[in-house]
């Protein structure tokens, strides 16, 4: 996490209970211009009373069932306001008298009948539109609490009590709906009542005040030593690049892009311009390391291992390059961001779904020596950006998709030849069941990708959906098959012209070969998006190799993945015009090697964006 740091600033402790959304929640208030943080349930009670209010987030955790109980519950002896949601409010209903059931659950849309004004509520209508998604519900709230609201499914539908409760004595509130998913109409609105009316905080968190604080921080961090930055070109590493010269000055900034081999076609040259052109060259230095990083790499299939390669060998060749470069004293700098310790399960609660490379166990260890300068570390990406757009840096830069530190090396997935058919006999059926309702067939695939289900990671089988059903019905088929056959992940949908009777893994490593490959396909795909205009509409759009021959023939099947997505913590996939879609055919399948084409049609979760 974050480390700790003193503000001047009123804040909201958001305590995130493993739910969803507890980082939405932290955003939210934020744009209100007030500082949040996120909390562990289990921190000391002396971590909390810097507070001005405190939020309970939702948490996949059954409060009826007295799971997750053990957390600081000397918060409840605090007198700063106190907010639940969903699980949350459970908690809050329980501790002061309340009952709550297992029983009552409502997923989606509801009518949030208002029994009485109240200042959580000001400023709204008597019926609000809200959303659900719950098993338990309070059933009975105890003494000094009152109901403030209860939900109709539907005109006349049946009604659920205890929708919104509430005690302005304790200052204790809580709503069973989510008012931090943007499906809740006006939960922007009770959010911001509860933070700036309810606990009173002055709204003086701005981009820029956060600026300001963090060229600080860093000059107190870095004192008379030097940042040496690993600069990958992407918005994250950029934007802290830009940052790190206002605070310690171009003089003592040092970056290094490393040219692992993992890049996109022709993209190190174009860094190392982009790095100049900023007017960060001053001490831009350039490695090519692919060889270190390929040879590392040889042989090694399984995703994690890659993963912790890659950022072991980006240390490596950074402190090789800093004692060749005779950069003494110096911190490491990262373009961290909040996702990236999240993912790499850097909170109790957090499963590591994916190590990222800024997270591997010898970042973990220089960062306790206090070796590392990370400013971007409490940020979203679309904070990121908007702290961009403060440093004046260009548009088209920050509004780049995402490209992963380790490259092309989790879109190259790799194996040992050896088919995996774990569980098959229960899959196969099922899966040709579902798509058969809705006019596909299906192949499930003898590899495996990482994903995400229920906050955990998984590393399940993909199926090929083939068919002429159209983009929303094989989304519905992906989701039913999710939803009912067991050790899938993944779907994605057939470009080619039939569906293959076989897929069987190849024996593949990383190797240059393949990665040029990889880079071919991928520099097809980005031609297209941008030529077509469909870039600025996406979040991301990754292409992946998969060592599969079909039918006998060719060795790589070609997954292209579009989604939209907020923050990448979940995402959609995206539908493309149907002529870019012919041109891909037509040019992809061309490339040597190629067996196949398929376009990856899964949400996050069950699937994660990446492959690995
Ligand atoms: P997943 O695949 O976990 O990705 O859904 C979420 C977002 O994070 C990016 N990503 C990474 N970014 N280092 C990074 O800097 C990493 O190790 C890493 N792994 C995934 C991914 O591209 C997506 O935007």
């Amino acid at each position: 996490m974050a480390e700790e740091h003193e503000t001047a600033h009123d804040a909201i402790a958001v305590v995130d209970f493993g739910g969803q959304y507890a980082h939405l929640i932290a955003t939210k208030v934020r744009r209100l211009h007030v500082l949040a943080e996120i909390r562990q349930p289990e921190d000391p009670i002396e971590a909390f009373r810097k507070y001005k209010g405190i939020i309970l987030s939702g948490s996949p955790a059954l409060s009826s069932q007295g799971e997750d109980s053990d957390y600081t519950k000397e918060i409840y002896d605090l007198e700063v306001p106190i907010v639940g949601f969903c699980f949350g409010h459970q908690e809050i209903a329980k501790h002061y008298g309340g009952q709550v059931v297992h029983g009552g659950r409502e997923w989606g849309p509801a009518s949030l009948h208002l029994v009485r004004d109240h200042p959580l509520f000001a400023g709204l209508g008597k019926v609000e539109r809200v959303w659900m998604s719950h098993f338990d519900s309070v059933v009975s709230v105890g003494p000094g609490f009152e109901e403030l609201g209860y939900t109709m499914l539907g005109e006349g539908g049946a009604g659920h009590r205890f929708a919104a409760i509430g005690s302005d004595t304790h200052r204790r509130y809580g709503v069973q709906f989510h008012p931090e998913v943007d499906d809740t109409e006006h939960g922007d609105e009770m959010i911001a009542n509860f933070v700036l009316r309810i606990c009173g905080c002055r709204p003086s968190w701005t981009m820029e005040r956060y600026l300001e604080e963090q060229v600080e921080r860093v000059r107190r961090q870095v004192g008379d030593h030097s940042v040496f930055l690993l600069a990958s070109g992407g918005v994250d590493s950029t934007v802290a690049a830009k940052l790190f010269a206002m605070a310690v000055g171009a003089d003592r900034l040092h970056l290094l892009h490393v040219d692992n081999g993992l890049m996109r076609k022709d993209e190190s040259r174009k860094v190392v311009e982009m790095l100049r052109a900023l007017g960060l060259g001053r001490h831009a230095h350039f490695v090519d390391a692919s060889d270190d990083f390929l040879r590392a790499l040889a042989g090694v299939v399984a995703p994690e291992r890659k993963r912790a390669i890659i950022g072991e060998t980006f240390i490596e060749v950074f402190e090789r390059e800093a004692r060749r470069l005779g950069i003494e004293d110096h911190l490491l700098g990262q373009g961290t961001i909040y996702p990236d310790t999240i993912e790499t399960g850097g909170t109790k609660r957090a499963d590591t779904i994916k190590t990222h490379h800024n997270r591997v166990p010898i970042v973990e260890e220089m960062i306790a020596a206090g070796k590392v300068v990370e400013p971007l570390a409490e940020l979203y990406k679309v904070e990121v950006r908007e702290l961009g757009e403060q440093l004046g840096l260009p548009r088209e830069l920050l509004w780049r998709h995402p490209f992963p530190g380790p490259g092309l090396g989790v879109r190259l997935l790799c194996s040992d030849g050896i088919e995996d058919r774990e569980g098959f006999g229960e899959i196969e059926p099922a899966a040709a069941r579902v798509a058969e309702q809705y006019g596909l067939a299906a192949l499930p695939l003898p590899i495996r990708s990482v994903g995400v289900k229920a906050d955990l990671r998984s590393y399940e089988h993909p199926v090929l959906l083939h068919g002429d059903a159209g983009w929303e019905r094989v989304l519905e088929a992906a989701g039913m098959i999710f939803r009912h056959v067991p050790g899938i992940n993944r779907c994605i949908w057939n470009l080619g012209p039939r569906l293959p009777r076989e897929a069987r893994p190849v024996q593949a490593g990383v190797t240059r070969e393949r990665l040029d490959l990889l880079r071919e396909a991928d520099a097809i795909v980005m031609d297209g998006l941008r030529r077509s205009g469909t870039y600025d509409q996406i979040w991301q759009c990754p292409t992946v190799l998969v060592p599969l021959a079909l039918d006998g023939q060719g060795c790589e099947l070609v997954v292209v993945r579009p989604i939209h997505s907020e923050r990448a913590m979940t995402a959609t996939p995206a539908r493309l015009p149907e002529a870019l879609l012919d041109e891909w055919r037509e040019s992809i399948l061309a490339l040597p090697g190629v067996a196949g084409l398929a376009i990856d049609v899964s949400t996050k979760p069950p699937a994660t964006i990446e492959w690995e």
